[in-house]
């Protein structure tokens, strides 16, 4: 420029022709700028392809709107400024417009695919697991239907009657005790199902013997919320009646259960217990599956780890409902599913299985 402006001073003439063929070159990149912005404002993609192409043709380093920038550096000093915001708003419209067109890809993710657009990201889908309890509960399911038996359900919201009475508890039976048990308000006969003994109850009235049925369901006991107690729990009851059912029939069963769920080194024993509903009754332990029954803190040393009660069906209980206890006698058991969830897998606070926390919840379906 500082020559031009040399010429000027010697010659008129000159310097009306530079301005002339300065005032062309303005023109035309005048006519550059708004074929430019015409195609920004016309421009549509399918694909985020085309839009990549787009954004780097116009605003990339080599695109064309470094060359309207470099065109630019030599328009006359009184024109840059008008033409200078044209340029200006050009970027901004042609970021705008990529943005958008973005933004309308994104939220239409079902045409893109149907357009075949094979430079979107992978839609992932987020898989989920199924609960600890679920998994524990089928698997329990699963081993007595190996041997022969059937899932029976039954209400949780019951009556005294199935609760209480007709397993053979006692009208003044601590565990009808307030305390315990969820009454509904006014109706003293109305509660919350305290054990799934209640579903042995329902069967017997129902099925005539044989009957060999496993009862997994939903429990609520009246109890603080701690690391080993909950006011809502699961249960699994098994009840099998026949004729020359014995002791040493459910102590098979249970052994092949244990032995099929913590594995075929498990050894059980017994020891006395009390249930109204069974006589002779046990609770069954299970050999310590940590430590192979030498002792650790999880068995608190002993070897052994609680898992069930169990016991054969009280007279009683037959009679009350229906079933002629000279000719038939049984066996039932009942196990706290979060309990035995926990002791496979070593989990050590039984509120972790009601938080809902999807990182403790997802590590569960690969190991069962
Ligand atoms: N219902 C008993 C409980 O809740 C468990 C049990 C069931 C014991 C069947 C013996 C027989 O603790």
């Amino acid at each position: 420029m500082r020559k031009i402006a040399f010429l000027y001073s010697y010659s008129p003439i000159i310097a009306i022709f530079v301005v002339k063929i300065q005032r062309k070159q303005t023109m035309a990149l005048i006519d550059k700028i708004n074929d430019l912005l015409g195609r920004i404002e016309n421009f549509n993609a399918t694909s985020a392809a085309e839009i990549e192409d787009f954004r780097v043709k116009i605003l990339g380093r080599k695109g064309e709107l470094n060359d309207i920038l470099e065109e630019f550096k030599t328009v006359p000093s009184e024109e840059k400024r008008v033409l200078g915001q044209q340029i200006n708003a050009i970027k901004t419209k042609a970021n705008e417009r990529v943005a958008a067109l973005k933004e309308a890809l994104d939220s239409a993710p079902v045409a893109a695919a149907s357009s075949g657009d094979l430079s979107r990201p992978a839609m992932t889908e987020n898989l989920g697991s199924r609960h600890p309890i679920s998994l524990v509960r089928n698997e329990i399911c699963d081993i007595f239907s190996r041997l022969g038996y059937t899932i029976a359900d039954g209400p949780e919201i019951e009556d005294d009657w199935h609760v209480f009475s007709a397993l053979n508890f006692a009208p003044e039976h601590p565990a009808r005790d307030m305390q315990d048990t969820f009454f509904i308000e006014k109706h003293p006969d109305v509660l919350l199902r305290t054990h799934t003994s209640s579903i042995q109850v329902r069967t017997m009235e129902h099925q005539k013997p044989p009957i060999r049925v496993i009862c997994p369901g939903r429990v609520f006991r009246n109890e603080a919320i701690s690391a080993r107690a909950h006011c809502i729990f699961h249960q699994i009851e098994g009840l099998y009646i026949d004729e020359k059912v014995s002791f040493a029939d459910m102590k098979q069963s249970l052994l092949y259960f244990a032995k099929e769920f913590f594995g075929e080194q498990t050894q059980i024993r017994m020891r006395p217990s009390y249930f109204p509903f069974t006589e002779p009754s046990a609770e069954v332990d299970v050999s310590c599956n940590l430590c192979g029954g030498k002792g650790c803190n999880v068995c608190k040393g002993t070897g052994w780890l609680e898992i069930l009660g169990c016991g054969m069906v009280d007279p009683n209980v037959l009679e009350a409902s229906g079933i002629d206890s000279t000719k038939y006698s049984g066996f039932a058991f009942g196990m706290g599913v979060e309990r035995i969830a926990m002791l496979k897998f070593g989990v050590k606070d039984l509120r972790l299985y009601f938080e809902n926390d999807l990182r403790f919840l997802g590590q569960f379906d690969s190991v069962l």
